[in-house]
């Protein structure tokens, strides 16, 4: 009786008070529609759908090819459930481009992580940051240096790169795979901070960098950290001790690398820089020192380790598929001669090049699974609803393998690229560089680095395999992304006298 009782009074009260009437109507108007939605649209496939409890947990970064299962058995777009939360595997192209792209508005940000992202970095690496003012700002001050009308001005020192590459590859073929990391830090390391050296590997503020990658990558898997499955965890020092320590070591790693920017500034031949621009610009762009020292220490980071591996795949698709290679050296032969080596000027000239590198991007797409984004609303693709909140993953490994973008994934055709005149297909992509608002800052430099490598290292070597050591080409996990299993190649000089190739520019 009492219950009864109480609905009468809680009744009248409400039709005496109208404002908590209209308060408590449009509430459940606005709870029935967003249900009726996701009734209405039910998740995409998977194989949780139907289970009890949801999966422990997966690892976003070493699992692209279990990603790809997913797609081969659910369709494109695919879903699991688990303890922190839904995740949306997208796994094709056309689903990719009509979601990633078209509703990249939604899918801006990333997923919370408190070990890697707040705790670590301080909310600081752009990388894994939530959207708002600060990744604006960020974003725009990137953006003067990586935009399409400021790369060529790299030329000069991307050229003069793949020239000291092919140096260090004759002198020491075996231990190639370290000179491709060698063009690329160097590369990265002047652009951020005008450190214009021959860059030693062994440089203790290299091997510091690669550090904070290795711990980046760690601290962002699923389990490695207790603190992402609990906020309330990360006020215990038990949990986070690790993180703070790690966090001051890169915070001070990469401070130093701009205070030499800046000591440089007092003298009269400082060089041109990414970290001088953010220091001579600091009002402009209202950041402050440490998000500065974060800013260019990330872009480093970003830029240096996805490149290197792309070279190593260039290298080992070169050793593996040995008639693209033939068919690459006789563009260059054509275009270029044997005189001289290739410049940037060539590069319309040589579309063969552009399909190579291209094609490897694809073969082996070193991106891995990418990086998760995640959905700021619902999501409505084909019949399906992708949860506001839900972590998506747009699987580069699987897209790029897709058999109707790309028919007979596993092989290795240039002609994909070309069209029937040979000449490159613009318009076609693979979106390797991710999506959206958070695509790739870095694309037009890297892909210009890719293009002068790889033309150096086909019109210098003739590459095969090493006749007692066979190339394995599955791909193992890389502090971001994939990378290549470490392997041997045969570089057999196709230039009289290599040793003394002209230093033209740079
Ligand atoms: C082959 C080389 C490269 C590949 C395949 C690559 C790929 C990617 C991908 C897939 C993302 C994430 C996009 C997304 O979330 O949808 C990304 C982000 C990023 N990349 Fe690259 N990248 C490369 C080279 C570079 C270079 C050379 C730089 C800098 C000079 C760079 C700087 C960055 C930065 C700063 C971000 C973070 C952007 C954000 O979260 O908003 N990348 N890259």
């Amino acid at each position: 009786m009492a219950w009864a009782l109480d609905l009468t009074s809680t009744t009248f009260m409400l039709i005496q008070n109208p404002v908590l009437l209209s308060v408590l109507l449009i509430g459940t108007v606005l709870i029935l529609c967003r249900l009726g939605r996701r009734i209405g649209y039910p998740l995409p496939p998977g194989p949780d759908n139907g289970r009890l409890f949801p999966r422990k947990s997966i690892n976003l970064f070493k699992s692209w090819q279990e990603f790809e299962e997913l797609t081969d058995t659910y369709g494109p777009v695919c879903c699991l459930r688990t303890w922190s939360g839904t995740i949306v595997v997208i796994g094709r192209l056309q689903a990719a481009m009509e979601i990633m792209e078209s509703q990249g508005a939604s899918l801006v940000d990333r997923p919370k992580s408190i070990a890697a992202g707040e705790i670590l970095s301080h909310n600081m690496r752009i990388l894994v940051m939530s959207y708002g003012k600060r990744f604006q700002r960020f974003r725009k001050a990137l953006h003067t240096h990586l935009q399409p009308s400021a790369v060529p001005a790299y030329e000069p020192l991307q050229t003069r790169n793949a020239r000291e590459l092919i140096l260090d590859i004759l002198a020491d073929p075996d231990n190639h795979l370290e000179h491709v990391k060698r063009f690329a830090v160097s590369f990265i390391l002047c652009l951020t901070y005008g450190k214009r050296i021959s860059t030693s590997l062994k440089d203790p503020h290299i091997l510091g960098i690669q550090r904070t990658l290795q711990r980046m990558s760690m601290a962002s898997q699923p389990g490695a950290f207790f603190v992402d499955y609990h906020r309330l965890l990360s006020y215990i020092p038990a949990f986070t001790k690790k993180l703070h320590v790690w966090h001051q070591e890169e915070l001070s790693l990469y401070r130093s690398h701009l205070f030499a920017v800046e000591e440089a500034m007092k003298t009269p031949n400082c060089p041109p820089s990414f970290g001088r621009f953010l220091i001579e610009n600091k009002q402009c762009h209202g950041l402050n020192d440490d998000e500065m020292a974060y800013l260019a220490g990330s872009m480093f980071g970003a830029g240096s380790e996805t490149t290197a591996n792309s070279l190593g795949f260039i290298i080992m698709a070169a050793a593996c598929f040995p008639d693209a290679q033939k068919e690459v050296q006789e563009e260059l032969d054509r275009v270029v001669g044997r005189d001289l080596p290739p410049t940037f000027e060539h590069r319309k000239l040589l579309p063969k090049v552009s399909a190579f590198v291209l094609e490897v991007l694809r073969w082996r797409a070193v991106s891995g699974t990418g990086f998760a984004h995640v959905a700021t609303k619902d999501i409505v693709w084909n019949g399906y609803c992708i949860p506001e909140g839900s972590t998506v993953i747009g699987n580069h490994w699987s897209i790029c393998r897709d058999p109707e973008a790309f028919p007979d994934p596993g092989e290795f055709q240039l002609n994909r690229w070309l069209d029937k005149d040979d000449q490159l297909i613009e318009d076609k992509n693979t979106l390797l560089f991710g999506f959206g608002r958070r695509v790739c800052p870095g694309q037009y430099v890297a892909n210009r680095s890719l293009f002068i490598a790889t033309a150096f290292l086909l019109w210098a070597f003739q590459i095969s395999q090493n006749s007692k050591s066979s190339i394995d080409t599955t791909p193992i996990p890389g502090a971001v992304g994939i990378k290549p299993k470490p392997f041997l190649a045969q570089y057999e000089p196709r230039i009289d006298q290599l040793e003394e190739l002209p230093c033209q520019i740079g």
